[in-house]
């Protein structure tokens, strides 16, 4: 047994199991969907923490949530004409980190990496090193799911499907 696998769904059981990050299924995100994306980005972030030893608990569940704004960005994005700034790029990292404080008790590092993932794009520097590596994990994971990279083919997945909550 993989014990990264199982020290990784200890941390991150309570969101994945929850019915409303269950939803996250439904959106798709480029060439996957907004469940499988975030387990990717909070798994490979939890890799470069456990390397640095830095906080893991935090980086998984902020991670998983960094993306928890709830709805279809393709179908809002033509369905409203909004001014630039008020883009989805612009706005779904403040968004997540709402719903996120509503269904889930969150500390300030887990706050801090959802509300900072889109810098450079929003303007709110990330303030530790935590926030950085998701940061940066999920610019790398979006890179490869633009490039077609197989990613229903990365063991963490399948691992999770064994846990029965995909
Ligand atoms: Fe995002
Ligand atoms: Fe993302």
């Amino acid at each position: 047994m993989n014990h990264d696998f199982e020290e990784f769904y200890a941390y991150a059981e309570e969101i994945l199991n929850h019915p409303i990050f269950l939803t996250q299924k439904h959106y798709f995100h480029h060439t996957t969907n907004l469940y499988e994306h975030s387990i990717l980005v909070a798994y490979y972030s939890f890799k470069v923490a456990k390397k640095f030893n830095l906080d893991r608990r935090s980086i998984v569940r902020g991670a998983l949530l960094h993306d928890f704004f709830l709805y279809d960005w393709h179908v809002e994005g033509k369905k409203r004409k909004y001014p630039i700034l008020k883009k989805h790029g612009f706005t779904h990292a403040q968004r997540s980190l709402i719903n996120a404080n509503f269904y889930f008790a969150l500390n300030s590092k887990e706050k801090d990496i959802i509300k900072k993932h889109m810098f450079p794009l929003n303007m709110f520097i990330p303030t530790t090193l935590e926030s950085w590596v998701v940061n940066i994990v999920d610019d790398a994971l979006t890179y490869l799911e633009y490039f077609k990279e197989d990613i229903k083919s990365f063991k963490i997945l399948t691992y999770i499907k064994t846990r029965k909550v995909l």
